[in-house]
């Protein structure tokens, strides 16, 4: 139970969506197993459509975990793509090198281990997309660099933004949480804002923010 959708529609939306094979469904089940908190089909099924659609090529990551949804994207973004994607926690780092290695895709995902705090500092280049999945109370310090190396019209995904409902209403909330759940309401209200920025927030997955990148910040 997400508490974003009903349940019905969750499992109706998730049974269009064609069921995954190979090593990719393996590693769905050891997320599963082993407790790994990667992204859900539908937001997998998203970014497909958006990476396809939009013939993304260059892609950032922060929060890479077992190189689940690093591999889904390079697989959605087909020959040539460069994704790039930043792991703090070392033994997630060890299994998504593995994972991609035995994927065959070393040539186009690169992971780069440590604090994205500090790794986003030395990052360079453009990218097409940048996908943010990690530290929710972090996202606010992530965005400017993030958007410092998206380019016009690049594409800002950002999952988790809804937290088990808990950022849309306080009926739901945790305690514990409360310091996250202020700190993504002020991010959402601020990349809904930004003029900058197109934002929409979505009610699937975890709840996912999609921004486009209209003008340069200055
Ligand atoms: C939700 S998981 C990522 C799942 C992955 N994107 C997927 O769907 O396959 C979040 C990951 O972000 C990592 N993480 C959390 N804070 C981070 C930070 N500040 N810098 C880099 N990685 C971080 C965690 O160690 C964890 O592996």
């Amino acid at each position: 139970m997400s508490n974003i959708a009903h349940d019905y529609i969750e499992e109706y939306i998730r049974s269009l969506i064609p069921e995954s094979i190979g090593y990719i469904k393996t590693l769905e089940e050891y997320a599963k197993e082993n407790n790994v908190p990667i992204i859900h089909p539908e937001v997998a099924q998203f970014l497909r459509v958006l990476i396809k659609s939009h013939n993304v090529k260059r892609i950032l990551e922060v929060g890479t975990a077992i190189g689940y949804s690093a591999l889904v994207m390079a697989l959605a973004a087909g020959d040539g793509c460069e994704v790039v994607s930043i792991e703090k926690n070392d033994s997630m780092y060890e299994l998504a090198t593995k994972n991609i290695k035995i994927m065959n895709m070393e040539k186009n995902i690169k992971i780069l281990k440590g604090d994205a705090l500090e790794v986003l500092k030395d990052i360079e280049g453009e990218y097409d997309l940048v996908f943010l999945d990690a530290a929710k109370g972090h996202y606010e310090k992530f965005l400017p660099y993030c958007l410092k190396h998206l380019k016009i019209n690049g594409l800002l995904i950002c999952d988790n933004v809804l937290f088990r409902g808990m950022i849309a209403t306080n009926k739901l909330l945790i305690r514990r949480k409360i310091t996250i759940v202020k700190r993504m309401r002020k991010y959402l209200s601020n990349i809904s804002n930004m003029p900058e920025l197109e934002t929409v927030v979505l009610p699937i997955g975890d709840g996912i923010a999609l921004s486009c990148k209209v003008k340069e910040v200055l």
